[in-house]
């Protein structure tokens, strides 16, 4: 498949069809000069214009250059296609602190989250005063992405935490088919998606009126590891399963659909009941509190991924969903969406909350012009 244009209104990444693998960063900045800052930006522009057409980071490349300096490149990608590589930048809060003179900038709906029940964050997973979110096909090429932008970077920022992904969680088209998380059940059925362009703008793309115009055309991102305590989940049955999410495992329709075979994308019918009077949706399913009946209409565009880090030394896969979720207004999407569920969703009893951050992700880059440079 062809590249994934770099410049443009908005920023790749958000709405491009999700890609399979992602490598995620979040970033200190540990200079104190706005000159240097920016810098960066300007590098860092130049460098993902580069690799996501599928070219080394710097001109001279991983080989070129002169021998007695380290290359411009790191090299493992050589030979590898564009893979539809995207990279997508977000400022953090904290990046609006004293030290670049942005505060006044903050946009209003950049808030810090609040606390939410239930939530055990550690603070080395979570928050940074900047995040690149690099999505391809192959796994080498956004590591690689990450890695010289890491490089690139160096004296000015540094990593503060990254999470590999391995598997979409979501559509983000509706080309694409339904990909399923670590529960086994397909996901992003109903998100929002890249032929949705009046919701799009309603629900995803932040306007000139929303008190920051230097945000315009961009989007606010939600960040959130979830541990998904997998193996409980499997010693659950498949009645109790598919009750938490009002759907069937199997095709993702949903549990009030006549039959299961190939209706994903039937409307709940949230008020029927059945002989006992009970709601076939209960009353505290994930999907009924995420509803956007249930939430002032408000919607998100989910685009997180599937991990597993390994084990965690309790004989338990450090597994999960990366989630990510790109929103015009975290103060009424992500936040009241959060405290809904996380007062009564009954999925809670199979996750955990480990990481959290939020970043205003500036509108994309017109071609001579660097990342987030309506900003400064
Ligand atoms: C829907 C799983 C966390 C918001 C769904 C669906 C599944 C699912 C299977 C149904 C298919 C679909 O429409 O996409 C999960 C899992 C999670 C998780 C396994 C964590 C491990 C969250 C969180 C939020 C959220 C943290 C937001 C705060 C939504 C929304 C929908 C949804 C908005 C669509 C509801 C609708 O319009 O029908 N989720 N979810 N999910 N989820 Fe989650």
């Amino acid at each position: 498949a062809a590249a994934v244009p770099f410049y443009g209104v908005h920023q790749a990444g958000i709405v491009t069809p999700a890609q399979d693998r992602l490598h995620f960063v979040s970033f200190d900045i540990t200079t104190t000069s706005r000159a240097d800052l920016v810098d960066v930006l300007r590098e860092w522009t130049k460098a993902a214009e580069r690799m996501t057409a599928g070219e080394a980071a710097g001109d001279t490349g991983a080989v070129d250059g002169p021998i007695e300096a380290p290359p411009e490149d790191t090299g493992e990608a050589l030979g590898l296609p564009a893979s539809q590589l995207t990279l997508t930048i977000g400022f953090g809060p904290t990046m609006f602190d004293r030290r670049f003179g942005l505060a006044a900038r903050r946009p209003p709906a950049l808030v810090d989250l609040p606390a939410f029940p239930g939530d055990a964050l550690d603070p080395a997973r979570s928050g940074g005063d900047l995040a690149i979110q690099a999505c391809a096909h192959d796994p080498q090429v956004a590591v690689h992405a990450v890695r010289n932008l890491a490089r690139i970077g160096f004296g000015a920022v540094a990593v503060r935490w990254s999470q590999l992904g391995f598997g979409r969680t979501s559509s983000t088209s509706r080309d694409q088919a339904t990909p399923r998380n670590l529960f086994g059940f397909k996901d992003g059925t109903r998100n929002l998606k890249a032929e949705d362009s009046a919701l799009l703008e309603e629900q995803l793309w932040a306007a000139p009126g929303d008190g920051a115009p230097w945000m315009a055309g961009g989007s606010y991102l939600v960040a959130r590891r979830m541990r998904m305590h997998i193996e409980t989940w499997d010693r659950t049955p498949l009645s109790e399963q598919q009750a938490i999410f009002g759907r069937f495992k199997g095709t993702g329709a949903p549990t009030t659909s006549v039959d299961a075979d190939d209706n994903e994308f039937d409307d709940f019918e949230f008020d029927t009941v059945t002989g006992a009077s009970e709601p076939v949706i209960a009353m505290d399913a994930h999907t009924r509190l995420a509803h956007p009946d249930q939430n002032a209409g408000a919607r998100l565009l989910r685009r997180g991924y599937n991990f597993v880090d390994g084990s965690d030394g309790l004989g338990r896969l450090d597994a999960g969903l990366f989630f990510l979720a790109y929103q015009r207004d975290p103060r009424k999407q992500f936040i009241p969406i959060q405290r809904n569920l996380a007062r009564s969703d009954t999925m809670n009893e199979y996750v955990k909350h480990v990481g959290s951050a939020v970043f205003a992700c500036p509108p994309g880059v017109r071609k001579g012009g660097y990342w987030g440079d309506t900003l400064f």
